[in-house]
């Protein structure tokens, strides 16, 4: 089974073509990403109207090279498969089009894939990994831990009550004068500074129900910086290396606090995967290995390249769901909100 996925929720285009291994997992055949970070960058964040002309721009180029590259013409595929949301609608629209259009003129099956979805199956692409298990996802837009039960089967535990982390990574970045987007390069300058230097919060560290709250931290280390008055290369990295100590203390504890919900109300758990942009982080990724090891789960973690946005995870959420007989028809519309988890109130953090 081989299936074209399409990727233009955010200001990453995304085409790949993804195949089923016979022994479970997937094989990707190509994956091609042409970020709009050029596009952006003057704004210092996405700019909706932008994002969505310069995904028109460049889609078409780019299916075709995904398709070249993966040796395969349309008539091959099995389906295809486009992020459906949620995300900026102008993209979503774009992308979606384009796939029901390839779908209806090769006659395959057309997949509309949740976003959110792809990146959290993204560990059974890459590792062939089974259900249940615990799901970090934390993305520009999204912060959540979710209990991973099957294809469309997920329980929200617990997610962030204001900013996004990697939000919060963006704001940082910005207010530190750091260029856009924000985390890689807070990253890179913490890789420099001191940890212990200024003692940030770490809030809602302790509490049973396994939440987050970004805003605070990202104040503290305005307030910080104001403070400074004109931080040196030296002041900012202590910053950002101290911000990052308090986000990893955070996602820890409130991996723990999930963890702990979802072995009550779920059930035995001994995998755990991280999706989204911010699992690219190296610091993150060290500190959930030992909690890993600690707590007796097997860590899943994707490479950098398929936990920021791509198309072989919507490629792949495509084959999991034509696996099952889950296809869609041309009347489905882009959603600008879709939450994972259909029982979870709809008060989640939309992606902007
Ligand atoms: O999943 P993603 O590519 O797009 C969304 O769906 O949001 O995540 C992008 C987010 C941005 O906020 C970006 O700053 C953050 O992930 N990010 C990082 C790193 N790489 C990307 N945050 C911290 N450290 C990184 N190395
Ligand atoms: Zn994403």
């Amino acid at each position: 089974m081989r299936v074209l996925g399409i990727e233009t929720t955010c200001d990453e285009t995304a085409a790949a073509v993804v195949r089923l291994q016979p022994g479970g997992g997937g094989e990707i055949l190509s994956n091609e990403v042409m970020s709009q970070i050029a596009e952006h960058a003057a704004y210092g964040g996405v700019v909706p109207e932008i994002a969505a002309r310069a995904h028109i721009e460049v889609l078409d180029r780019l299916v075709v090279r995904a398709l070249e590259r993966a040796g395969v013409r349309l008539a091959d595929l099995d389906g295809v498969a486009a992020a459906a949301g949620p995300g900026l609608i102008g993209g979503v629209i774009v992308g979606l089009t384009m796939a029901k259009a390839l779908a209806l003129a090769s006659r395959k099956p057309f997949i509309a894939v949740n976003h959110l979805e792809a990146h959290a199956l993204t560990a059974r692409l890459t590792d062939g990994l089974s259900f249940p298990y615990l799901l970090l996802l934390v993305s520009g837009g999204h912060t959540q831990l979710v209990a991973v039960k099957g294809v469309g089967d997920y329980v929200r535990l617990g997610s962030t009550v204001d900013d996004a982390v990697g939000e919060a990574f963006d704001k940082v970045a910005k207010l530190l004068g750091l260029p856009y987007p924000g985390g890689p390069q807070v990253e890179i300058a913490a890789a420099r500074g001191d940890p212990t230097r200024f003692d940030f919060p770490r809030p809602m560290q302790g509490r049973a129900k396994p939440d987050f709250s970004l805003s605070g931290l990202k104040t503290a280390v305005r307030l910080e910086a104001q403070r400074i008055g004109a931080p040196s290369g030296r002041d900012v990295a202590d910053l950002c290396a101290s911000f990052q100590a308090a986000v990893v203390d955070t996602l820890i504890d409130r991996s723990r606090a999930g963890l702990r919900l979802f072995r009550e109300t779920v059930g035995p758990c001994d995998a755990m995967v991280v999706a989204g942009g911010v699992g690219a982080n190296g610091a993150i990724r060290r500190a959930l290995g030992r909690f890993c090891g600690e707590s007796g789960l097997k860590l899943v973690l994707p490479p950098p390249h398929l936990c920021t946005d791509n198309g072989a995870m919507i490629a792949w959420a495509g084959i999991e769901r034509l696996s099952l007989g889950l296809t869609d028809d041309m009347t489905f519309a882009g959603r600008p909100r879709w939450p994972l988890d259909s029982n979870a109130e709809a008060a989640h953090h939309g992606k902007a």
